[in-house]
């Protein structure tokens, strides 16, 4: 009765807020015991309990049922030297024996202790405890409580053979090593750790990951600045980690992990452990590229699932002193801003600023602005290099072993006017080349290679000549138009600046088609300018016949020098028109008042003849030539002569006509003289035969009105003379 009262009181105690639990059996997947007993109410409702399955809770919320039944026996411990040796004293074979010694002097664990195998728990704080020994004779302990004694290493044979230790506490001991392996390990299965505030300058990974599930591992308040893996370790991925949580709070490390020195070449290995906890709160975190990938690899993770241990804030840079990492960088997406620097010993120019920046996979060098007056001559290693050159005073760009390692080159706003081709050749076609703003005036042909969209030339004026038919090609085929506003070639040819992208180089070079075409054209311009010149050469005469008639209409002008109004020049050695001429023709005329020059009448042989002529012809207004067909050969000189002064007088005076009376009626083909031939081709000749009946009314309208002067009498016709001539005149057009 009495027993069965203590036995409430205790789990009132124990368990003040939940008197009502129930405790059910739980036996551990990973542990052969089956005296375990867990809150089954708790660990399946309650949702504050960061759980996701039962196995989880009950971990941490299990006891063995003897702490619940208080069916424990206390052993007596005595002192058998000064020295803090001891013995225990009682019933070495009683189950669920224990040891609680706090506050002592114990040296270390009493001499005997293996003698009693069923010891569950020993609890021996405050004493003066510098070594465990060997405890592996303990097969039934559970629980072992060390706490503030002197304990200054663990090796991996401490715990190894107590396959039911569970719980460990060995706080404030001053631990100084703990070996690889001594809490973690296939024949351990530590549920509860706690080694805070110890001296522990380093950890094994191996004591991290455990392979059994644990509740928690406590190294908080150490002096651990590296978590190391001196055995390597190797986290195997066909297994399950169930993970627990591990606490690694107020350490010293304020260097990220470097997961290759752990072993762990993959890190995506990592999310194997992913279920575990780590605190790494209250460090001194320098937040640079080492923590990234992890990062990076737990974002998403790390977004979804917020767990307070994650609360880790940065020391280092001074410029993110206090900023949360999980927060601020992971979800504020600010991964680009942990970045290492590189200095003169990782070969970056003096002048610059370079770091890695493992969220863009890339090294910058950064020389904007430095007064660079050449291209760097290293830069650090790295395959995927961002070279910011810009606004320096570069003028040549020339090969540089680095060319091919670098992503993006920027030498934006240089002096750049010269352009070496291996330069050109070592820099990928996907490289961003920016080298707009500067003073290039020509463009290499190794440039074809690139993609103006990517290649940002600006806007550059060059001159251009036909041999560059390649950068038109260019600016088409690579789409150039739309990517205008980065790269632009102005082309300076033939006298003007014409944009690549609307020049079209056949409208200023001569190629093989313009050249026929033009050919032909120049060729039939000059054919017809040749044939209209041989057109007006030939009929020079006619044209000029032709106007001369247009002119003179108009000329009613009275010339006073004239003595004659015609002279009439024929074949005088033809008899027949002889008669014609002085009988018929020139009867006619006189009738109307016109006076008259016949040579062979009227001529004074004593002149000499060829200048009386001449003087003649001066004075006679108009000029009768009867064409016969010897009109103008070699057997009539004369008339030749005549002709020749006629044409000429006929030529220098506007006033003047020649009246061609076609006698014969000759064709113009059988006219060998070209004056003459030109009269009866344009028809400006009068036929004699003419049908009309009205030749002698034609040469009166082309004489016009006769000069009525007081000279020439010798041609003065009377009226009368006229009248009578007038049946000869019928005669005459009778023939
Ligand atoms: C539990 O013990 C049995 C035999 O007693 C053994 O076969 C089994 O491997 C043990 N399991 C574990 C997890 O130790
Ligand atoms: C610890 O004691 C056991 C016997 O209880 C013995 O077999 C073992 O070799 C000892 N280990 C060490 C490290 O001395
Ligand atoms: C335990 O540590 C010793 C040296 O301290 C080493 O030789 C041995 O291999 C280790 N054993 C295990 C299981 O790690
Ligand atoms: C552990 O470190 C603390 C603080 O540095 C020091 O006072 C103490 O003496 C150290 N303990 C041992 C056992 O070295
Ligand atoms: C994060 O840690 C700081 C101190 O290190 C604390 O003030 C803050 O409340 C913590 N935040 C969360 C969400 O735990
Ligand atoms: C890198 O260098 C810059 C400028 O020197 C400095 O402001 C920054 O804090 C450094 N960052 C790191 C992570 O060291
Ligand atoms: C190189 O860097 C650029 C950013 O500058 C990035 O977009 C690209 O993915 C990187 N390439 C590789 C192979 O890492
Ligand atoms: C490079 O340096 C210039 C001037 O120091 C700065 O304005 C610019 O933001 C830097 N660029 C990068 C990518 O760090
Ligand atoms: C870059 O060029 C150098 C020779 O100048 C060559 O040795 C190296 O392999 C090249 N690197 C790449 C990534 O092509
Ligand atoms: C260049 O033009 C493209 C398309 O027209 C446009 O999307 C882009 O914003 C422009 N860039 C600049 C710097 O103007």
């Amino acid at each position: 009765m009495c027993r069965r009262m203590f036995f409430v009181l205790f789990i009132a105690q124990l368990v003040p807020n939940a008197t009502f639990m129930t405790w059910e059996i739980w036996i551990p997947p990973f542990v052969n015991r089956t005296d375990l007993l867990c809150p089954s109410d708790r660990c399946a409702l309650d949702p504050t309990i960061y759980v996701t399955t039962k196995n989880q809770c009950c971990t941490c919320q299990a006891k063995p049922s003897w702490k619940l039944d208080l069916v424990t026996y206390d052993l007596v411990l005595e002192y058998t030297r000064r020295g803090g040796t001891a013995q225990l004293i009682g019933d070495t074979t009683i189950a669920n024996a224990r040891l609680v010694h706090n506050k002592g002097f114990l040296s270390k664990l009493p001499n005997n202790v293996c003698q009693f195998v069923n010891i569950v728990e020993i609890e021996a704080t405050y004493n003066k405890i510098s070594s465990i020994g060997n405890i592996s004779c303990l097969q039934m302990l559970d629980t072992l409580d060390l706490s503030y004694n002197t304990i200054d290493s663990i090796g991996n044979s401490t715990f190894k053979n107590l396959p039911l230790l569970r719980e460990l506490r060995l706080i404030n001991n001053g631990i100084k090593t703990m070996e690889p392996y001594a809490l973690a390990g296939t024949t351990m299965s530590i549920f509860l750790a706690d080694l805070s505030s110890n001296n522990m300058t380093k950890i094994d990974l191996s004591n991290l990951v455990p392979e059994n599930r644990f509740c928690q591992y406590d190294f908080s308040s150490n002096k651990i600045v590296e978590i190391v893996n001196e055995q390597n370790f190797q986290i195997n991925v066909n297994k399950i980690y169930h993970g627990g949580f591990v606490d690694l709070d107020a350490n010293d490390i304020t260097q990220w992990f470097d997961f290759k020195d752990l072993g762990i070449d993959d890190i995506t290995i990592l999310g194997k452990i992913m279920q575990f906890g780590l605190s790494l709160q209250k460090m001194k975190w320098t937040c640079d590229c080492r923590m990234e990938p992890f990062l990076e690899l737990t974002q998403d993770a790390l977004k979804r699932i917020w767990r307070d241990y994650y609360n880790v804030t940065c020391w280092d840079p001074p410029e993110y002193r206090g900023l949360s990492i999980t927060e601020h960088f992971v979800k504020g997406d600010k991964l680009d801003l942990l970045i290492c620097n590189k200095t003169s010993a990782d070969k970056c120019p003096k002048e610059c600023h370079c770091f890695y920046q493992p969220k863009n996979r890339r090294t910058v060098v950064n020389c904007t602005g430095v007064g660079l007056t050449l291209l760097p001559k290293y830069v650090p290693e790295g395959e995927n290099l961002t070279l910011l050159f810009e606004g320096n005073h570069i003028e040549y760009l020339e090969h540089r072993e680095y060319f091919n390692r670098s992503y993006t080159i920027s030498l934006s706003n240089n002096q750049i006017h010269t352009i070496s081709s291996n330069a050109i050749e070592s820099i990928g076609n996907n490289a961003i080349l920016d080298l707009s703003g500067n003073k290039m005036y020509e463009l290499s042909r190794d440039f074809q290679s690139f993609d103006p969209c990517i290649t940002k030339l600006g806007k550059i004026k060059i001159s251009c000549d036909c041999d560059d038919d390649w950068l038109v090609d260019w600016v088409k085929n690579k789409r150039a138009e739309q990517c205008k506003n980065t790269t632009e070639i102005i082309c300076f040819i033939g006298e003007m600046y014409v944009s690549t992208i609307d020049l079209d180089l056949g409208n200023f070079c001569n190629d093989d088609t313009n050249l026929t075409f033009l050919n032909i054209l120049i060729g039939i311009i000059i054919a017809l300018l040749l044939g209209i010149c041989g057109v007006l050469y030939t009929f020079r005469y006619e044209l000029f016949i032709l106007k001369r008639r247009f002119i003179s209409k108009k000329c009613s002008k009275v010339y006073p020098y004239l003595e004659y109004d015609v002279f009439i020049s024929f074949d005088n050695n033809d008899t027949e028109l002889r008669i014609w001429v002085m009988k018929t023709l020139a009867s006619y005329l006189q009738v109307f008042g016109y006076r008259i020059f016949i040579p062979c009448r009227d001529e004074n042989f004593a002149d000499v003849r060829e200048e009386a002529l001449i003087d003649t012809i001066n004075i006679c207004k108009n000029y009768i030539i009867i064409l016969c067909d010897k009109y103008h050969t070699e057997e009539t000189v004369w008339t030749t002569v005549e002709w020749k002064y006629i044409w000429h007088s006929f030529k220098l005076n506007k006033e003047r006509q020649i009246i061609v009376i076609n006698y014969h009626q000759l064709e113009s083909s059988e006219v060998h003289e070209n004056k003459l031939k030109a009269f009866v081709r344009v028809g400006k000749d009068i036929d004699f035969s003419n049908k009309k009946h009205n030749l002698f009314k034609d040469i009166q309208d082309r004489l016009g009105s006769p000069i009525r002067t007081n000279y020439g009498l010798k041609c003065a016709k009377t009226k009368f003379d006229a009248r009578s001539l007038h049946n000869n005149e019928l005669f005459a057009l009778d023939i």
